[in-house]
């Protein structure tokens, strides 16, 4: 077994003991925005039961410290769904969250946070926005919209140090064993410590040292308030991958001054809302510990602890971290909503078991999930069960029946795993030779590699089950009059669409998927029609491979029928562009030749030369046996699943699976 021997040592943080090296990092529990489905207390910020016990449920899973998600300091600077810490009334609920840590054996801390010019957007969700003050460094525009923050006087500045050191109080008497302060990720603070967003000439702006000096006011009034033995953890971007922002000499010059103020840990992270965030929530597209290197420069700096997070997933990865003296703790957040159990499972060497974080991303992409517009949750791709663990228990069935799952692709696997762990008798059959569905293509994608282990932990969890697996076997009307069952779940999935266009059957057109998998051959000149993942995904592998790319899209790059999530649409449009792709957005194809591709943009069409096409425009669910099925035994019950319903994506078809799974 490998031992993790550092990940599991015990370690400190001031005088706060912690049992391990692995602490969560902040995450919002609720989707802020999610209107439709969070109480009116929610809103406001009180920590509602729900939030609580998802607070329980990560404490058991062994981490040693919760550092609980952003709260705000002052009631002019609420955001929407952010926990509140600007007035007493919500120190009971804060202190039920903070008791629901410790009996779940782990220390609890909390985060502080003044967005600054950001609350120029988030006061537009709260009810009375004249009252949001969005008060930062400097009055200069920002953001797509270019709004304008209001220049904070030194009263103001007082006052929000006052605020933070007030805010802390409340979380200490709540029972909180340490505060965090945000000063990462371009927030108030964060403003404060960017030459991009602080253009003061006070002692509050124009050199490096000077841009610290609030964020080390505010770490003193904590410790003042508070008392010296109360420990205060400081996040920090240790760069924000912008041309003026924060660059890592900056950050060497800023730590010692945040312990100097009296920090008793560094955070350490990086990039920046808005500009960057896509590097604050790395996707599959970024290496793994990526901000590890920072850490162990900013470590060297200075003699307090330092903790690193970012795309570390894997325990091993964490554990070496830590054996490289990179960084004294290691955070988890997206590893944590994946499994809440990795850290005990870690301990135990059971690493098979863990679900580990795929850097999907799905957790952000959440406006029209149903876990959203139903719940106002988050969906984890791999934990269908995230803040939904008590409806999700698994109970026992009291009348056994049989049941044929139709398809093996994540959608009925997960249906057909969880109806057997609950006692029935399961059939999967899969028309082809293996399971996995459209995931082991997903899982051929440069990149996604990764994805493969999750397929093989459901196969693996399928066999334990005890399902009964029929490989090659095509589910029809006749097959299921023959295997007579009491249910079927028809989990048949979608298969690649193409164009209703002149060309499209030609022999120089192939699909994006054959093309990943390696059954297409494309020529030197490429056309890549399809401007969501996949497009993107293909067009980036072929430019890598050195041809010739365009990418043209009907709309704009990254939407189809739904947005790609922000944060991983960001990182391929970039690299696209740094490999030289052709962009056409706006640009319907409209006929398909031997040798190029028509296509229409405004008024003018125009011709792209290509030796190959390659169609990446979506998939068709495949609904024919449900409809045979519904007309052959109109007595039968009969539940759809998955991309057969309506072709989404991987969290969807896990969930579906996942609920129906609970529900005969
Ligand atoms: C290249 C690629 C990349 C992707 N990347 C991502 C990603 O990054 N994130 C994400 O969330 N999603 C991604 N997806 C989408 C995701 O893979 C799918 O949404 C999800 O796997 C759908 O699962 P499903 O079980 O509903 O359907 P499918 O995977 O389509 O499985 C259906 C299965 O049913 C079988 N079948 C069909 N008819 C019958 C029958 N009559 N009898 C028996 N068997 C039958 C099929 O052979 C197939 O194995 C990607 C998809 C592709 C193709
Ligand atoms: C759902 C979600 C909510 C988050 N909310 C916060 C937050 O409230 N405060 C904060 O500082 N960071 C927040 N983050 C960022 C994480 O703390 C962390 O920096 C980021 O996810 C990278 O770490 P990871 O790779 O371990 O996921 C959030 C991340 C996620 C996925
Ligand atoms: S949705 Fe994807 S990125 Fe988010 S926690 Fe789950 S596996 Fe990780």
């Amino acid at each position: 077994m490998t031992e993790l021997t550092k990940l599991f040592s015990p370690g400190k943080i001031g005088k706060m003991e912690l049992k391990n090296r692995l602490v969560m990092a902040p995450m919002m529990a609720l989707a802020a925005f999610g209107k439709a489905a969070i109480t009116d207390e929610e809103r406001e910020g009180y920590i509602s039961p729900r939030v609580r016990d998802y607070f329980a449920e990560i404490a058991k899973g062994g981490v040693s410290l919760l550092l609980g998600e952003s709260s705000t300091i002052l009631p002019e600077a609420q955001a929407p769904s952010r926990a509140g810490a600007w007035d007493d009334k919500f120190i009971p609920g804060l202190r039920e969250a903070a008791e629901a840590v410790h009996q779940n054996g782990a220390k609890a801390a909390f985060q502080l946070l003044h967005h600054g010019r950001i609350l120029t957007t988030h006061r537009r969700g709260m009810s009375h926005p004249e009252e949001i003050d969005p008060v930062c460094p400097s009055a200069i525009p920002w953001g797509r919209r270019r709004e304008i923050g209001r220049e904070a006087s030194k009263e103001d500045i007082k006052h929000l140090v006052d605020g933070f050191a007030e805010a802390a109080r409340r979380l200490r008497d709540a029972g909180f064993d340490a505060v965090q302060v945000k000063g990462a990720h371009g927030y108030g603070i964060g403003q404060f410590l960017s030459p991009h967003s602080n253009h003061r000439t006070d002692e509050y702006g124009g050199t490096p040292g000077k841009r610290a000096r609030f964020a080390c006011e505010i770490i003193s009034a904590i410790k003042e308030r508070l008392g010296a033995d109360f420990p205060v953890i400081f996040l920090m971007s240790s760069r924000e991958f912008i041309e003026d922002g924060i660059t890592l000499e900056d950050s060497l010059i800023q730590a010692p001054l945040f312990a100097e103020a009296g920090a008793d840990a560094l955070h350490v992270e990086g990039g920046v809302a808005d500009m960057t965030a896509h590097i604050t929530n790395p996707c599959y597209l970024y290496p793994d510990a990526l901000f590890a290197d920072d850490a162990a420069a900013i470590k060297k700096v200075v003699s307090i602890p330092i903790i690193v997070g970012g795309k570390i997933g894997d325990p091993i990865l964490a554990n070496q971290t830590l054996e490289e003296g990179k960084a004294d703790f290691i955070s988890m957040a997206r590893p944590l909503l994946a499994d809440p159990e990795l850290p005990n499972k870690a301990k135990e060497g059971k690493f098979d078991e863990i679900r580990y974080c795929l850097w999907c991303n799905n957790c952000w992409d959440m406006d029209w999930r149903e876990n959203f517009k139903k719940r106002g949750i988050r969906t984890c791709t791999v934990n269908p069960a995230l803040m939904r663990e008590k409806e999700f228990e698994l109970k026992p069935t009291t009348s056994p029946k049989k049941v044929l799952v139709a398809g093996g692709g994540l959608a009925g696997m997960e249906a057909a795993r969880t109806l057997a762990q609950r006692g029935h008798k399961v059939i999967l059959c899969e028309k082809s030779q293996e399971l996995g569905g459209q995931w082991n293509i997903a899982s051929q994608v440069k990149g996604k590699e990764h994805y493969a282990r999750f397929g093989e932990q459901m196969i693996r969890d399928l066999n334990k089950a005890g399902v009964e697996i029929r490989l090659g076997q095509e589910v029809s009307v006749e097959l299921v009059r023959e295997a007579n069952p009491d249910v079927v779940i028809v989990a048949t999935g979608a298969l690649p669409r193409t164009l209703n266009i002149p060309g499209a059957q030609g022999k120089n057109v192939v699909q994006a998927v054959d093309v990943v998998s390696g059954k297409a051959s494309v020529g030197q000149r490429v056309v890549v029609v399809g401007g969501r993942y996949l497009g993107m995904e293909t067009a980036l592998m072929l430019a890598e491979q050195g041809k010739h790319v365009s990418l043209v899209t009907e709309r704009e790059l990254g939407r189809n029928q739904r947005y790609l999530e922000r944060y991983t649409l960001a990182p391929l449009r970039e690299k696209l562009v740094e490999h030289g792709v052709y962009i056409y957005s706006y640009s319907p194809v409209e006929e398909i030749h031997e040798d190029r591709v028509y296509v229409t943009h405004g008024p003018e069409p125009f011709f792209l030369k290509a030796d190959t096409v390659v169609l990446a425009v979506g998939v068709r669910p495949q609904g024919k046996l449900l409809e045979e099925l519904g007309a052959s035994f109109p007595n039968l019950e009969i539940h759809a699943i998955g991309d057969c319903v309506d072709a989404r994506d991987a969290a969807e078809a896990v969930r579906e699976g996942a609920e129906i799974g609970r529900a005969v």
